[in-house]
């Protein structure tokens, strides 16, 4: 027997040998002319959050080389008729009959994603790209349907939900099921090479990384009442905060979660984040605790639950430190960038967006041309070498390993990458220093019966007579339990 014989057969040779043993079987003793074994090795897709990142994950999810392909989108949820409408339209009209999905395969409801998955067979794809909040209940449905996942970042707006897709995952991990979080600078070329040359030592010790997100409001971000904004004062309450969900720290971890993930989780890279257990993460070069400072400004009558700036020092068990600087103000100094800082020079990426990274080293702490050692984008014989789009190539990577069976499971990594946001953000909303297990093993999460919710309600967060929603007061978020013990909320 070869050691492999316990690991599940690759897609295209199960479905090569099983057409055989089929055309065999059924075809023994009889004289037939020509038989066209026709065997279907289409990888299809459900599309569960019909949104602008959903549309856009599925055009990837259809779009992957000839190599990887076929894919087929033949199911879609979501808890809106026009998102879904819209979604639809642009999807087929990108890619004609590779988007089969009649109108008895579009769902709209809470239990949409149960009925979309149900479409699917093992070795098909789910893709989640709601709010956040939703990921475990869906992890959970696919992993017992035994069905690979792409799952948007962040995975996890709270503790409580890293650790239901860590236990969840457990179970996908032994089913060897393929995972992807939508982290997509993992898959860039660039910070690849870049993260490659500093665990050789071309930066030398890194002694402190810094990652900016530095801009206006942004997406649903600010919200004011419900009331006051015509079109949805109608909407159940529970969809209004769905659809305003950067708002509210249940179904996204805030403007926090969503946007500065990225920075925060190339920076945690960089310094050579390990998996390991996230039970002992100082056995792995994950940040171990947090403190920060952030506040609120210029409200007028905004109602949401974030605060408008943060700075957060992270800290890592050797010492090294992570400062991220997010705000989200008009008419300030903008900025988009991580930094890494080592005792033999400077690496910078990440200076324009997520695409190019433009990743560069220095030597010396200043990005001074003069002193460029490395730069990913380079002539090479004449010919510009620069990077693929990462959005393509994380479904690439994707596909290449559900066809030929490759070892593929990000969702650790993204559960702990957003277990690092919750982290720093509980810090920032605490006033407190807060430690990886106090985030982890939080005592009131925000919305534990997500996979309960109706549109009846109630919501997972109230507001008060004049539609404002609980923000976080830092320095008075301490509580007592029954034992007298102090936890922490955020709101
Ligand atoms: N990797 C990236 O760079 C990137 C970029 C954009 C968005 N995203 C992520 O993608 C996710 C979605 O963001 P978006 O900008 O597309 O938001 P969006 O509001 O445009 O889309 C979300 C969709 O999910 C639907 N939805 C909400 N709850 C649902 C439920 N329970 N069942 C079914 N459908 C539901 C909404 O109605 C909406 O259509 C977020 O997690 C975001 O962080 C990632």
């Amino acid at each position: 027997m070869s050691k492999n014989a316990d690991s599940n057969p690759n897609r295209r040779d199960f479905i090569k040998a099983s057409g055989k043993a089929t055309a065999a079987g059924a075809l023994a003793g009889v004289a037939l002319p020509h038989v066209h074994a026709a065997v279907d090795d289409t990888v299809n897709i459900a599309l569960i959050g019909a949104g602008g990142r959903g549309t856009g994950a599925a055009h990837n999810a259809l779009s992957v080389s000839a190599a990887n392909g076929p894919t087929k989108l033949v199911a879609m949820a979501d808890v809106f008729e026009d998102k879904m409408a819209s979604s639809h339209n642009s999807l087929s009209k990108r890619h004609g009959k590779k988007v089969d999905v009649p109108a008895e395969r579009r769902y709209i409801g809470f239990d949409g994603y149960q009925k979309a998955m149900d479409n699917l067979k093992e070795g098909d794809i789910a893709i989640f790209t709601t709010p956040p909040g939703f990921r475990w209940v869906f992890f959970d449905y696919a992993v017992r349907r035994g069905l690979n996942v792409f799952m948007e970042k962040p995975v996890t707006a709270d503790g409580f939900g890293t650790k239901k897709i860590l236990e969840s995952n457990k179970i996908a991990k032994q089913k060897k099921l393929k995972v992807g979080v939508g982290l997509m600078c993992r898959h860039s070329k660039a910070r690849r090479e870049m993260a490659g040359r500093i665990a050789d030592g071309e930066l030398g010790e890194l002694l402190l990384l810094r990652s900016y997100r530095m801009h206006g409001p942004v997406a649903s971000a600010r919200s004011l009442p419900q009331k006051e904004v015509a079109q949805y004062r109608d909407l159940e309450e529970v969809r209004w905060q769905i659809r305003r969900f950067h708002s509210f720290l249940w179904a996204s971890g805030g403007a926090f979660n969503d946007y500065y993930i990225h920075t925060i989780d190339e920076c945690c890279w960089m310094k050579g984040a390990q998996l390991g257990d996230p039970e002992n993460v100082k056995q792995t070069s994950w940040p171990i605790y947090a403190q920060a400072t952030g506040g609120r400004h210029y409200r007028g009558n905004y109602v949401d639950q974030n605060l408008d700036t943060y700075s957060v020092e992270y800290h890592f068990a050797d010492g090294t430190k992570l400062w991220h600087n997010g705000r989200t103000i008009n008419g300030c100094h903008n900025e988009f960038a991580s930094y890494a800082h080592g005792t033999k020079g400077l690496g910078i990426f990440s200076i324009n967006g997520h695409w190019p990274a433009d990743a560069q080293m220095f030597r010396g702490q200043t990005p001074n041309p003069a002193q460029r050692k490395w730069r990913f984008n380079k002539v090479v014989n004449g010919t510009l070498i620069k990077e693929t789009d990462p959005y393509q190539d994380e479904w690439d990577d994707l596909l290449d390993a559900i066809r030929n069976d490759k070892p593929y499971n990000e969702a650790d990594r993204g559960a702990m990458a957003s277990q690092v946001c919750n982290m720093g953000r509980m810090a920032a909303h605490t006033g407190m220093r807060i430690t990886w297990d106090q985030a982890l093993d939080i005592k009131e999460p925000f919305s534990p019966n997500l996979d309960k919710l109706s549109l009846k309600g109630p919501a997972p967060v109230v507001a008060d007579k004049d539609g404002k929603y609980p923000v976080p007061n830092p320095g008075q978020m301490a509580f007592k339990d029954a034992k007298g013990d102090t936890y922490y909320k955020e709101y």
